[in-house]
């Protein structure tokens, strides 16, 4: 970097610090005085402000309102700099100053502190002795010690009879579609509001999803538009054969209304379990209340084993004909014997090993991202316009992601200028999943919505945003996520 590029004169003008920035490869000015010591620094925000109080281009920034530089004198130790930065979760870039307060350098926070992720993975101890296992033992192949311990385990955790774990979550829903027996122009429902993989599986068997809108308490499928709708397919004789149930963001769907409903038309009901593991409905874990349910062990869940996936159900005859299509199809015979279309969809014993150190940390990664909840909640929800993604009675959320919502009553910027916002400042967000009958793969399917005036589900998608809510996130950097939201929040006003 060029630090005379980043600096301008005492008779510098707004027009000046602008095609500076323009230029900069640090997004901040460092205006300097006749005796070249810094006076101030001057960021977009600044100049924005000064614009928006009747300055102009011809403005001296000067003139503009005063406040001391932040800066560290040199030589400055990486602690010194790292403690400055998280004192000053809003600013991007640090002056450093020789003893008579002249700049020498511009340190960029990026430098200092990497991008804050939304949901990177959270390693433990235990995993690697698992894993080393494996390697001393050579059972490096989709079966051994390890595999078995995990699916007892995970059987246990989301209080099954049997689980099978996979190389993805989206193979444990293509499973249980296989399993019910879901063939060709067969319906099946599945919530609108959702990642495409809760879906994609319908189209691999070339079936039909029907799109089934959210409720605004969970966000997850409306029992309202569920009932309309299976009374709507019974009449015509359309009835589904399968319910995909998705527990978003880590809250369970109300499984009490949904199952009184589909019992009423003894259709199977799926849980996508996929972002729940851990969470609990009625007091049992999320993912035990359907015939089968999916869970997903991506790197950005709440445990993970890189990739992979489970099935679990209480039905042991389902997980063991789901074992079977897992492993080609493959029949018992000495010689290789297959009679239908099956996959390779197994875990590897190494991914396993992962898994299980997982599994014995889930209790505290749940606690962890609960508690990250309750601070955002706590620190923003004095902010107009900003809600979150309840809590409903009878259901606790493992919130494996914080959501917020912004009213566009009260807030008027789209929450795609807060995820720029934040991604200026090192802070990665993600917009609310696209709903599917926005999604040019589903034009052609049909969508219930959960009212004749509203489509939940898109709402929620154009108002959301996830924000970082990794269990390894600190303190220190979940301020840095909150200052930055209340500073938006406050260029707002
Ligand atoms: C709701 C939902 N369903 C299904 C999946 C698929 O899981 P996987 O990525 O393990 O295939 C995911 C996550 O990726 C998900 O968020």
């Amino acid at each position: 970097m060029t630090l005379e590029k980043q600096i301008i004169g005492p008779n510098a003008t707004i027009r000046d610090a602008l095609s500076t920035l323009n230029a900069a490869a640090i997004k901040l000015c460092l205006a300097v005085d006749a005796s070249g010591k810094l006076t101030r620094t001057v960021s977009d925000g600044d100049i924005r402000r000064a614009l928006l109080s009747q300055g102009t281009m011809a403005t001296l920034i000067s003139s503009l309102p005063q406040r001391p530089p932040l800066t560290i004198r040199q030589p400055a130790t990486d602690a010194a700099l790292q403690d400055l930065f998280n004192a000053h979760p809003d600013v991007n870039a640090i002056a450093m100053v020789d003893d008579n307060c002249r700049p020498i350098d511009l340190v960029s926070r990026e430098k200092y502190q990497p991008n804050l992720l939304l949901s990177p993975p959270h390693i433990g101890l235990a995993e690697i002795g698992y894993v080393q296992q494996a390697f001393d033992d050579n059972w490096i192949a989709p079966a051994g010690p390890n595999l078995e311990a995990f699916e007892r385990a995970l059987a246990q955790v989301s209080g099954r009879n049997a689980a099978l774990a996979l190389s993805s979550g989206t193979a444990a829903i293509h499973l249980a579609l296989r399993v019910i027996g879901i063939s060709p122009n067969d319906r099946v429902y599945v919530s609108d509001l959702t990642f495409a993989a809760s879906l994609q599986p319908i189209l691999y068997e070339r079936a039909l999803p029907v799109l089934i809108d959210s409720e605004p308490t969970t966000w997850n499928m409306s029992p309202v538009a569920l009932a309309r709708r299976l009374e709507k397919d019974s009449k015509d004789g359309t009835l589904p054969k399968a319910i995909i149930v998705v527990h978003l963001y880590g809250q369970s769907a109300d499984m009490a209304s949904l199952l009184a409903i589909s019992n009423q038309y003894k259709i199977p009901l799926i849980e996508d379990a996929a972002e729940s593991l851990g969470a609990t409905c009625q007091g049992a874990p999320s993912g035990s209340h359907g015939l089968l349910a999916a869970y997903s062990f991506n790197g950005n869940k709440i445990i993970t084993t890189s990739g992979g996936g489970a099935l679990v159900s209480d039905r042991a005859d389902l997980i063991q004909y789901a074992r079977k299509l897992s492993t080609q199809g493959r029949e018992t015979a000495e010689h290789y014997q297959h009679s239908e279309v099956a996959y390779n969809y197994r875990m590897s014993n190494v991914l396993a090993g992962i898994g299980l150190g997982q599994l014995e940390l889930l209790a505290n990664r749940v606690n962890k991202r609960r508690l990250i909840f309750q601070r955002y909640r706590d620190a923003l929800s004095n902010t107009p316009g900003i809600s979150f993604q309840a809590d409903p009675p009878n259901s606790v959320g493992n919130r494996w992601l914080t959501v917020i919502t912004l009213d566009p009553n009260i807030v008027h910027k789209h929450v795609y200028q807060l995820m720029r916002y934040l991604r200026a400042h090192g802070i990665e967000s993600r917009p609310a999943w696209k709903p599917m009958h926005m999604q040019p793969l589903c034009s052609d399917y049909a969508l219930e919505t959960h009212s004749e005036t509203d489509i939940v589900s898109s709402r929620l998608f154009l108002q959301s945003l996830c924000l970082p809510s990794g269990s390894n996130m600190t303190w220190d950097n979940q301020k840095r996520v909150i200052t930055a939201i209340q500073n938006f929040a406050k260029e707002i006003e």
